[in-house]
This record gives structure tokens, C-alpha cells and sequence, in this order.
């Protein structure tokens, strides 16, 4: 019997494709199928030089080709033709194997699909797998979910072809069922606001100051070396630095301005809706891409509303363009502690036990928002494991309250000349908010207790209480 493979990969585009790739390169056997047989014969005299393959044309061969218990990882796109995979799969299978689903599915759908699986004496393993094809070819961070008994066979696999971080590998057993795709959609939700708060960022000083597109791109290359650097800090400053060869404009002004979402940033504010987490950057940069796309809206409004904005001409350049760079360090910080906040909440609704410090280990490397300041969070919740709120750790207090001088000024005089920057505003709002001693908050009380007699709690004492507004306005316990 020829020898089996020990993982295997269906769906070979390019993301299965560099799995597979990333397994071999890591001495495993890897059987490899793909619905249509060339891709899997396109990988093998691409890149079968680099391991070992098993390819197999027929799901059911495929299945033939691996060791006990079976380990198969479906790389292929997120919902119907996900399900249709493991219909197919499903009736191959034996008790105790393994199905790793590595797409970005939505996490409720791995939640039904791991306990339907459960019922057949199956693993389903819900994997959140962040860094794009580069990432899956040479190192992401994976976030898998499902039983702790699969990790224990998988685990190592995936530590090993995982991203790697003074030799820690970015990957752990994030918890249960859904949650390995409920944290890796969270991570798409701060990435949202991270490439938010950049663009605004370069917004504010493209329009505040007249500086080019490549003189920006050369900001952005200094605070790469900074509190700042960070994947997403450094493809921004190539993007902005590149030449459009048809025109020989800026790239980035030859770009239509209309950002477009596959639906995990949308994903992860519905969920903050439902469980009460205001992430309100990750849902202004969510909105601030279909506010982009509201072509009928932005016609209508153009020619009619107008700015009544000061001519803007900063007087300082240097000096405003510090500012800018703290303010979106400050709103960073505001955008990760309440995603991390969400997935506190999840792991409470859902009973994950999700470890926050050890998702801000694994998103060190290898995943789209990758940072060093990534290491000041993973810092802090070793500090303070059970950390209540990111923002009032003591080294990111400290950090804002250095910025929040810097962080006002840049939101006025972006307010002052008409520059919307939904994410910057609504992370200044938010800050003041949770630090707020009383909020207005009471008076909304007071109004549904008048129009609904929806009653309300009293700063002096336990209970509920209920005024009789339209009578003698007695209050009497609710
Ligand atoms: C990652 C990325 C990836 C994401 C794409 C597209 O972690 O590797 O987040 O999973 O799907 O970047 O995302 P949007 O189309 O939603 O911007």
C-alpha cells in the first residue's frame, strides 16, 4: 500500500493551492484533489518538486490516499459549495476524522456544520486562516476552532506550517465549534478599521497639506518605523509610491473610490449588534465603504450640498502631520480593544473561554494586521488576563492620553474643513464615551419611561421604577 498521506487538501485555487504547497514544504505527505482534475495536475508539474503529493482525481480516492484519523482541509469559497463539499465528503469518512474548513465562513454556519458532523462521529474544524496567498504559501495565522481532541492530532500540523514569531507559532486551539471563524472574522473587522483609519489618515494630509501621493507614501515609509509599523502601514506605503504605467499618474488617483467588502467586516457588526459591543470604528469604516459605494447618493449630493469648509492650508505641515500620526495611533488602540471587547463578549455567549492574549500572540505574524503593536496587547493581557477593557490598560492609557491633544486637533479641523473621517470622529467619540463620569443616556431613560413606560434604575438605590407622566408624576416601583 502505497504510503498515506497525512493531511490533505481539496479546493486548489490559489489560497488551497498554497496550503498544500505549505504543507509539503514542511515534509508531509499531502493529498491533493480539485473538483476539476487539471488544477490538481497544474500543482503537481508546478510544484511537485517540493514535497510529497498524493493527487487523486476522485473525492473518493483522495479520501483513500490518507492515514487514520483522515484529516482533510476544504479550501473552497465560504457557504453553498462549502456544504456541498461535505455532503460529499461526509459518506467517505470514518469516526474520529477530521474536516478543517480553512474559508472565511460565516462562524453560525460552522457552529450547524460542527454539530451535524459531531451526530456522524466527526470533527469539523472551523479555521480562520488570515495572511492571503502569501500568507498561506509561507506562514499564516490560523485561528482554528472545533473539539480540543482534533487539535491534539492537528494542532502540530498547522503550528508547524503557521507563521512564526521568535519561534512562536501563530496558532492555538482558539476554542469551540464556530470560534476560530468567529475570531478570524473579528480580525477582518479590525482590519476594516485599520485600513480605515489609514486612508483617512492619508486623506488629512493629501488635503491639508497639497503633498503628493509619493511624498505621503514616504510618510507612511517613517512611521513604518515606529509605534505604527505594521503590515498594513507597509503595503500602504507602496501603494501610494506606485506609478499608474498608463497614465503616469499616482495609482492611487486612477483608482475608482469605491471600496467594495466580501462581507466579513459586514459579518462582524451585525454580530456586535446583536451582542450589545458598540465597535463602533470597525462599523464607521464598515459603513464609510458603502457610504463609497452610494454612487446615487454622492451624485445627488455633490453638485447641491455644499462645504462652507475654510480654505484649508496648514500652517505647520511637520507639525499637523505628527498630529495625524497620533491620532491614528490613538484610534487604532480605540478600534482593537473593542474588538477584542466583541470577542470577549462571544466567548461569554458561546462558552469558547477564548484567550485574548493569546489571539493578539497569534496575530504577531503572519495575518493581515500584523504590528508590533500587537506585542503591546499581548503585553497587556499578561498583565491582566481578564483586562476589562483594552483602552484603560496602563501602557495604551498612556499611550492616548499622549496623543489626545493631537487626536482633538486633527478631529476639528477635519470637521472645520469638510474632510470626512467617520473612523478618526467616531474613536474620539467613543473614548469620551467610555471615560464619560455620566452620560446622556439618563435622559433617553426618561423619555421611553414618558412615551413607553419602558421604566428605568435610579443612581440612589436597587429596583426599577416607573413615573406616571400623564397623571400626578408619582414614581412608583416597577
Ligand atoms: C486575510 C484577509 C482575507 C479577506 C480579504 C478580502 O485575513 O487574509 O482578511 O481573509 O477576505 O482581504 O476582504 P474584504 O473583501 O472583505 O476586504
Amino acid at each position: 500500500m502505497a504510503d498515506l498521506a497525512q493531511i490533505g487538501v481539496t479546493g486548489l485555487a490559489v489560497m488551497g493551492r498554497n496550503l498544500a504547497r505549505n504543507f509539503a514544504r514542511h515534509g508531509y505527505r499531502v493529498a491533493v484533489h480539485n473538483r476539476s482534475h487539471a488544477k490538481t495536475q497544474s500543482l503537481i508539474d508546478d510544484h511537485g518538486a517540493e514535497g510529497a503529493f498524493v493527487p487523486s482525481e476522485s473525492m473518493r480516492n483522495f479520501v483513500a490516499s490518507l492515514e487514520r484519523p483522515r484529516r482533510v482541509v476544504i479550501m473552497v469559497k465560504a457557504g453553498a459549495a462549502t456544504d456541498a463539499v461535505i455532503d460529499e465528503l461526509v459518506g467517505l469518512l470514518d469516526e474520529g476524522d477530521i474536516v478543517i474548513d480553512a474559508g472565511n465562513a460565516h462562524f453560525p454556519d460552522t457552529r450547524r456544520r460542527e454539530a451535524a458532523l459531531k451526530e456522524k462521529g466527526l470533527h469539523f474544524v472551523g479555521t480562520g486562516v488570515s495572511g492571503g496567498e502569501e500568507g498561506a504559501l509561507n506562514g499564516p495565522s490560523i485561528m482554528p476552532g472545533g473539539s480540543k481532541e482534533s487539535y491534539r492530532t492537528l494542532g502540530p500540523m498547522l503550528e508547524d506550517i503557521s507563521a512564526k514569531v521568535n519561534g512562536d507559532p501563530c496558532c492555538v486551539h482558539v476554542g469551540a465549534d464556530g470560534a476560530g471563524h468567529f475570531v478570524k472574522m473579528v480580525h477582518n473587522g479590525i482590519e476594516y478599521a485599520d485600513m480605515q483609519l489609514i486612508a483617512e489618515a492619508y486623506d488629512l494630509i493629501r488635503q491639508g497639506t497639497g503633498k503628493s501621493a509619493a511624498e505621503i507614501a514616504e510618510i507612511f515609509k517613517t512611521w513604518n518605523s515606529g509605534d505604527l509599523e505594521s503590515f498594513l502601514i507597509e503595503i500602504t506605503a507602496e501603494v501610494l509610491g506606485h506609478v499608474d504605467a498608463k497614465t503616469g499618474s499616482a495609482f492611487v488617483d486612477i483608482v475608482l473610490d469605491q471600496a467594495e467588502q466580501k462581507g466579513t467586516g459586514r459579518w462582524t457588526v451585525q454580530n456586535a449588534l446583536d451582542l450589545g459591543v458598540p465597535i463602533t470604528g470597525i462599523a464607521e469604516a464598515t459603513f464609510a465603504r458603502a457610504l463609497s459605494g452610494s454612487v446615487p447618493q454622492r451624485e445627488a449630493a455633490r453638485p447641491v450640498l455644499p462645504a462652507h469648509a475654510a480654505e484649508w492650508n496648514v500652517e505647520d505641515p511637520d507639525a499637523f502631520i505628527e498630529d495625524v500620526r497620533l491620532a491614528l495611533y490613538a484610534s487604532k488602540v480605540v478600534a482593537y480593544s473593542q474588538g477584542f471587547d466583541q470577542i470577549a463578549a462571544a466567548s461569554e455567549e458561546f462558552d469558547w473561554d477564548i484567550d485574548r492574549g493569546a489571539m493578539a500572540r497569534i496575530w504577531r505574524g503572519g495575518c493581515i494586521i500584523r504590528a508590533r503593536f500587537l506585542d503591546r496587547i499581548t503585553e497587556a493581557y499578561e498583565r491582566h488576563p481578564e483586562l476589562a477593557l483594552l483602552l484603560a490598560d496602563e501602557y495604551f492609557a498612556g499611550a492616548v492620553s499622549n496623543s489626545l491633544a493631537a487626536w482633538r486637533r486633527v478631529v476639528v479641523s477635519a470637521a472645520q474643513h469638510g474632510v470626512p473621517t467617520p473612523a478618526f470622529s467616531s474613536s474620539l467619540a467613543y473614548y469620551d464615551g467610555v471615560r464619560a463620569e455620566r452620560l446622556p443616556a439618563a435622559l433617553i431613560q426618561g423619555q421611553r419611561d414618558f412615551f413607553g413606560a419602558h421604566t428605568y434604575r435610579r443612581v440612589d438605590g436597587e429596583g426599577t421604577f416607573h413615573t406616571e407622566w400623564s397623571l400626578d408624576r408619582s414614581e412608583s416601583p416597577a
